[in-house]
């Protein structure tokens, strides 16, 4: 079943069509529809209101509105008109179209993002060099866990400095994340001026702290408008860059920074640094902000839902002090070998991902745009759909798809278990390309996620290692948050962080040796 031919052309024209009267099914018997409230404008008007205007996270309109109820009553999935632009809407993560007939990610925000490969269509050439960038060192396996002695050294720093005062716990996992970014070897190396330094200035601190809600509020809420005073990225990561020179010219070649140069063929010298053109200055400036800004955001909710839940806080508490969490190791006598990426799941690890499961750092819906027609696959049926459609996926109720999680509203390492397919599971399996359980490191699902977001290893990883160490060491207890979605924020926060305090713990030692640099 197709499209009628006259609607098809006129999407291939300009994207839009009228909206059709009376009901305004596009694949009447096939996919379910949800008629909007506004009889020309469907969903839209409503949508902008609850989204931008009361700033609800989209996927609450979803559930408001009925859409959700519509797909979830219909094979997860229902079509919807947002104005004149038709779109599918999905409530379970699984694959529905391909990369190659989407618009880039990152399309309706391009000019943030510069030159960033999120920006790029699927077949750019530049693109596979891009990912290597941050894939060949973050996203392998080996490369990670070696990095572990160093994030676990330089959070018992930070933490060693941090405790025994409340302090909010949003300011915490930033400062916390940005620091342990700037000083691991082989990452960022900001050593010179680590990063929280900038992000507590007064010049750049607001816009560089919000520059992942201002890009989700334009994607997740359709509100191009959002784009206002952001070019300081620029000013910033240049002086990033200057301030921290001779740390990056001295810093291993599989550093990201250094990676960038050799990718754009200049020499790291101070010059190319001063005479940078804005597109790749943003490029960089987005990649430098990916590395702290979603790991912060994903271990807030992490700390949250681990002092939310007793049961797994004792867990959690137990198996970081038995030595068996990822930071014991080489410093506690008594501990076992600390477990790798390649290493079955800990109860640490299953938290951290159950986290990501239910907060972690990407908006509650998102869309990509369809750029060519291609067959929708829908129980039994085929339709064809159009170029210029909407496909979304509510992210946040897709992964809580009572079909595959036992407890799917709640915060329980079960979840994870459940997803678990053998004894050689790993960490590293569980959030490979060919897994779609948990959809938060995709804006949507596309066949084989080839745009997978490349540094998802590494954040797992270190927002466990950095669990380890805090509840390892210290008695940890948060007041006053409330995880709740946060109103007016694209990217899903707490309603309200509320503050951590943490003690030290006598008789639990510090590692405090000296990290070997990775290779990777
Ligand atoms: C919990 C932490 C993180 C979450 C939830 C997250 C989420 C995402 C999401 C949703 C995407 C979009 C993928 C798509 O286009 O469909 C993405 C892409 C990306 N992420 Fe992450 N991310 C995290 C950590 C990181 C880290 C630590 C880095 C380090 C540099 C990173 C770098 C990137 C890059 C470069 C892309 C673009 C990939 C491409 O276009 O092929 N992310 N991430």
């Amino acid at each position: 079943m197709s499209i009628s031919p006259d609607r098809l052309s006129a999407l291939r024209r300009g994207g839009t069509v009228a909206l059709p009267q009376g009901p305004g099914a596009p694949f009447p018997g096939i996919v379910a529809h949800h008629d909007g409230p506004s009889r020309l404008r469907g969903h839209a008007p409503a949508f902008h209101e609850a989204t931008v205007v009361r700033g609800e996270p989209a996927s609450h309109y979803f559930r408001a509105s009925g859409i959700s109820a519509c797909a979830e009553e219909n094979g997860g999935l229902c079509t919807f008109w947002m104005g004149r632009k038709l779109a599918v809407y999905q409530i379970t993560n699984q694959p529905l179209v391909g990369d190659d007939v989407l618009t880039p990610s990152t399309d309706a925000n391009r000019e943030l993002f510069g030159d960033f490969m999120g920006s790029l269509p699927h077949d750019h050439p530049d693109r596979p060099g891009k990912r290597a960038v941050v894939e060949r060192s973050l996203g392998n396996a080996k490369f990670v866990e070696r990095l572990e002695p160093a994030v676990r050294r330089y959070t018992a720093d930070h933490l060693g400095r941090a405790a025994g005062r409340p302090v909010p716990l949003d300011d915490f996992t930033l400062s916390l994340t940005a620091y342990v970014d700037s000083m691991i070897p082989g990452v960022l190396d900001l050593t010179q001026r680590p990063l929280p330094e900038y992000l507590d200035s007064a010049e750049y601190g607001r816009v560089v702290r919000g520059f992942f809600d201002l890009a989700s509020d334009v994607i997740s809420n359709d509100n191009p408008a959002a784009m206002g005073e952001f070019d300081v990225i620029v000013p910033f990561v240049r002086e990033l860059l200057t301030d921290n020179f001779d740390a990056l010219a001295d810093a291993p070649e599989f550093n990201m920074i250094r990676r960038h140069f050799t990718l754009w063929e200049l020499p790291f010298t101070r010059r190319s640094v001063a005479t940078l053109d804005a597109t790749r200055i943003k490029e960089l400036g987005t990649v430098i902000v990916a590395t702290y800004d979603t790991t912060a955001l994903s271990l807030m909710w992490a700390i949250g839902y681990v002092e939310a839940t007793p049961r797994v806080k004792d867990a959690v508490v137990a198996e970081a002090r038995r030595g068996i969490g990822p930071a014991a190791g080489t410093g506690c006598p008594y501990a076992d070998p600390p477990p790798q990426a390649g290493a079955t799941p800990s109860v640490i690890d299953l938290a951290v991902l159950e986290a990501v499961r239910l907060g972690g750092s990407n908006p509650s819906a998102l869309w990509r745009r369809t750029t060519e027609p291609f067959t929708l696959r829908h129980r039994g049926h085929s339709v064809t759909v159009p170029p210029g459609t909407m496909m979304w996926l509510d992210r946040l109720q897709a992964n809580c798809d009572p079909a595959v999680f036992p407890e799917p509203r709640r915060f329980a390492p079960a979840n994870i278990k459940a997803i678990v397919r053998s004894d050689r599971e790993t960490v590293s399996s569980l959030l490979s390309r060919g897994r779609y359980e948990i959809n938060s490191f995709s804006m949507i699902n596309a066949d084989r996620n080839p745009r997978k977001c490349p540094g998802r290893l590494f954040s797992v990883r270190m927002q466990s290692v950095v669990l380890a160490e805090l509840y390892g060491h210290y008695a940890v207890a948060t007041h006053g948050t409330d995880l709740q979605l946060k109103h007016h924020a694209a990217m899903p926060r707490p309603a309200r962080p509320g503050s951590i305090t943490f003690l030290p713990e006598p008789g639990m030692p510090r590692d405090t040796a000296t990290p070997r640099e990775p290779t990777p």
